[in-house]
């Protein structure tokens, strides 16, 4: 059995973006055709309308099936696995101690962190919903067992309310989960998965911690330390950590950024 950690692209997407920019020619075709003898306003409005979703749609198919080739795990690139383990790199979990991934997707960062503490145990939680629909528990069971693994385990959950007590944890991470969650902050968000992690355990968090999307980290950073958490730091990863700068822009990941430390 193989493991198959799919892609953040999902295939769905670039199938619908490719069919999309085919009906849309089409359709641009045949407006041509049909508004040849129409007046000049009616010519360029119905064209220009239908030439313009013709070209964004290829654009963003273009875009589509590059972005899959970067992330694959089969491709040459392979950044999905390089920031997959470069995350759980910073994940220490004490031995019998059990960590928690939030927003498993296909289970690759739980079990890159249960591979790395073997003698500890992994949870991952996602709500598993159409926006990433190639992603399941199943699948993630599926890739612990390809992988050999007995020390994994895989179950709904929604991190805006993460249904444990305070301090469950031994550590806690995540990777890119929190920027797809509307209408929460994201630095409630954050205070939302340490609230779970013990005292005394480890966190990393990798996201697009752009200041958009989650405000003045710094003070963030600053907040937690007051509180008593220790060696907190925030790592930005688009600076050549785990990809370049150009990289990122053209992957839209500008502003990734790995928050770490012990609470
Ligand atoms: C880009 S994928 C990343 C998956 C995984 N962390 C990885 O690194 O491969 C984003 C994941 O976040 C999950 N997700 C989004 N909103 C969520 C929420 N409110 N609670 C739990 N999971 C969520 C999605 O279902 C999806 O699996």
């Amino acid at each position: 059995m193989k493991t198959d950690y799919k892609n953040w692209v999902p295939k769905g997407m670039i199938c619908g973006l490719i069919a999309g920019t085919g009906v849309l020619g089409a359709g641009l075709a045949t407006s041509i055709v049909l508004t040849k003898d129409a007046s000049k306003p009616v010519r360029i409005a119905a064209n220009s309308i239908l030439g313009g979703a013709t070209l964004a749609c290829a654009i963003g198919a273009q875009w589509s099936v590059y972005a899959y080739g970067q992330f694959s795990y089969n491709g040459k690139r392979k950044l999905s696995k390089q920031i997959i383990e470069g995350t759980a790199g910073y994940v220490d979990i004490p031995e019998g101690g059990v960590g928690l991934d939030v927003g498993c997707g296909s289970g690759a960062l739980t079990i890159a962190c249960a591979k790395r503490n073997p003698r500890a145990r992994m949870m991952g939680i996602d709500r598993w919903g159409k926006e990433y629909a190639s992603f399941s528990k199943e699948l993630c069971e599926r890739n612990s067992k390809a992988e050999g693994l007995k020390n994994t385990s895989f179950s709904g959950g929604d991190a805006t309310h993460l249904e444990f007590e305070d301090e469950t944890f031994d550590a806690v991470t995540s990777n890119y989960v929190y920027h797809n969650i509307s209408g929460v902050s994201k630095q409630e968000l954050l205070i939302e998965t340490l609230r779970v992690l013990k005292k005394g355990g480890t966190f990393a968090i990798h996201d697009i911690m752009s200041k958009g999307r989650y405000g003045d980290m710094k003070a963030f950073k600053e907040k937690l330390m007051a509180k008593g958490y220790e060696e907190v730091r925030l790592i930005p990863t688009d600076d050549g950590k785990f990809m370049s700068k150009t990289e990122s822009r053209r992957l839209g990941l500008s502003g990734s950024t790995l928050l770490v430390g012990r609470k």
